[in-house]
């Protein structure tokens, strides 16, 4: 894969952007994950090392190996983690998600945040990741399915934007919807006690303080903006539907009515 195989693309920009979303997202996608009985896990399209940071906080005793294809990726999650790789609690590997360099039932956890929506073959990906899992051993995966967008009141470039965005990942072999589909994947992986969570957030009258609608909503700007350059310069979108889109986004802010829901969904199964 290189940079026209993935939307959000690799530059410095967007792995700073895959730090930011590690933190955004710790307390919508980490309630449910349990790695406590665990020694060692992999994480497979560990990015920038985002989400091995976390695991490492929150679970002080687990060794964590992370894969990911791309070699400019390890080479920031080398820096972000260096402190971890030097106590030799993380161990990171540039690898194929689908041909994993590790032995049959190596881990007592796996977990995947984000990766199977990039790429074309996500079952030979859950069939891998099942392989290297040891009998008994808990897999989590937490992925988008961006059809559960919903927006009130009607933003009409937000919307056209977002069909464009979605377009395009699927033009490129990925699936935004991917999230939805994960219990029958794993199923077909043969991965036992499927558990199907929501991971969705959301912005309404709970979250009132200005600055935490700034945050929230400049977060989900900034991840669709990740992508503008390259709709703009394909001409799938044009300039003044990305300029309208932050119109929108500022006015979402200010309206004490507007609904945000971005939807993310996880499973957690075992080998
Ligand atoms: C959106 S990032 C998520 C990174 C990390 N999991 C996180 O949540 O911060 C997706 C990552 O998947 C990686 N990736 C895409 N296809 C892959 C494959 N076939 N095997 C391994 N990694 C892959 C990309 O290089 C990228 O770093």
């Amino acid at each position: 894969m290189d940079n026209s195989g993935y939307i959000h693309t690799f530059s410095k920009k967007e792995q700073d952007r895959l730090l930011t979303q590690g933190q955004f997202l710790e307390p919508y996608f980490y309630p449910r994950i349990d790695f406590n009985v665990c020694h060692r896990i992999l994480e497979i399209g560990c990015g920038v090392g985002a989400q091995i940071s976390i695991i490492a906080r929150k679970f002080p005793n687990l060794t964590i190996d992370g894969v990911d294809l791309m070699e400019s990726q390890i080479d920031r999650a080398r820096t972000v983690l260096e402190n971890l790789i030097a106590s030799k609690r993380v161990s990171l590997t540039i690898a194929s998600a689908y041909d994993l360099p590790f032995p049959d039932n190596y881990y007592d956890g796996v977990c995947i945040f984000c990766v199977l929506e990039h790429i074309g073959d996500p079952l030979a990906a859950l069939n891998e990741a099942r392989r290297v899992l040891k009998f008994g051993g808990v897999f989590y995966c937490t992925e988008v399915f961006n059809s559960g967008l919903y927006i009130y009141p009607d933003c009409p470039a937000i919307s056209e934007y977002w069909a464009a965005f979605n377009q395009c990942q699927t033009g490129m072999g990925g699936d935004p919807d991917i999230g939805i589909k994960l219990v029958n994947l794993a199923a077909k992986a043969g991965f036992e006690q499927i558990d199907f969570h929501d991971v969705s957030s959301i912005l309404d009258r709970r979250m009132a303080a200005k600055p935490r609608r700034v945050e929230f909503l400049n977060f989900w700007k900034s991840l669709f903006l990740s992508a503008s350059d390259k709709l703009v310069s394909e001409g799938k979108i044009t300039p003044e539907v990305v300029l309208k889109l932050h119109e929108e986004f500022d006015d979402l802010i200010e309206n004490m009515d507007t609904i945000f829901l971005y939807s993310g969904k996880q499973i957690e199964c075992y080998k």
